[in-house]
């Protein structure tokens, strides 16, 4: 433990050291900054790209193509440019997009835990002492802005939960192929397939290992006993739960990967690596 205390700084007080830790136990904070902050800047540069976000076109722009998948880019999903038939080219849909993804998970349980301990150093781990802790002393928690949003977080569930019927329909058509005649056509299997197929598995883990999803399946039951198949559903959630912030790191890094992967395919750089049955 440590003998830092917050009464060791006060005024006239010799500073103590903020831990008696010896390991470095400052690795996985500044991990956890660097990868959100790159991640936070990769996102906002392909939401204002508005460009190479779907594999369909490809048919058309490089002559002599027998086959262009289907995939779509999950920073423009759900396809809002597909859905509305009169979303103007020039607006990218990821900007209004990425608002309910990232509700989701920066009210996430394990992503507060996260970033209170590697942005704000609230503390910045397990027996580390808190950097300001005299401005902690005026902490209200979560029941006043800006931290009071958190506790959307079951009702961006809602909403995320769409998300996931998408990621799944997006792997149902990555399966396709467009010809070179136009017509979509099932039977191919690409490397953006088994992309696409991590990204729905692990998006979906991370989903249902949620806090707020487990309150939601066996929270309000008073009696389980009486409700065999809700508490079989709560204990798989459970035993996914224990997980959550594994996923939550797994799901991030295919969302990104599956992006990647597709404008590399789509703007031509890459050619997709794939079978056609
Ligand atoms: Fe992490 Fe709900 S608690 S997504």
């Amino acid at each position: 433990m440590s003998s830092y205390t917050a009464q060791s700084r006060e005024p006239g007080r010799a500073p103590l050291p903020m831990t008696d830790r010896q390991d470095r136990w400052w690795v996985q904070p500044v991990l956890i900054v660097a990868t959100l902050v790159l991640f936070g800047i990769y996102a906002g540069f392909r939401a204002f790209e508005n460009n190479f976000y779907e594999t369909r076109q490809l048919i058309e722009s490089q002559p002599g193509l027998q086959a262009a998948p289907l995939y779509l880019s999950p920073f423009y999903s759900p396809p809002l440019h597909h859905l509305i038939a009169s979303w103007p080219a020039a607006l990218s849909p990821a900007l209004f997009l990425v608002i309910f993804p990232l509700s989701f998970r920066g009210t996430c349980y394990y992503c507060r835990k996260a970033y209170y301990r590697a942005f704000f150093w609230d503390p910045p781990a397990c027996a580390v002492a808190e950097i300001r802790d005299r401005a902690r002393m005026k902490y209200s928690g979560e029941t006043t802005l800006p931290f009071v949003v958190n506790n959307f977080h079951r009702y961006a569930l809602y909403l995320i939960l769409v998300y996931v019927v998408f990621h799944w329909y997006h792997l149902y058509e990555a399966f396709h192929y467009v010809d070179a005649a136009g017509s979509v056509k099932l039977g191919y299997f690409g490397l953006g397939t088994l992309i696409f197929g991590l990204d729905a598995v692990l998006l979906s883990l991370y989903v249902f290992s949620c806090h707020s999803w487990r309150h939601l399946i066996g929270g309000g039951a008073n009696n389980f006993s009486r409700s065999p198949i809700r508490l079989k559903l709560w204990q798989i959630v459970t035993t996914l739960n224990k997980r959550h912030g594994l996923y939550f790191w797994l799901s991030l890094a295919t969302v990104g990967l599956a992006d990647i992967y597709v404008r590399l395919v789509a703007s031509g750089i890459i050619p997709d690596l794939a079978v056609r049955l």
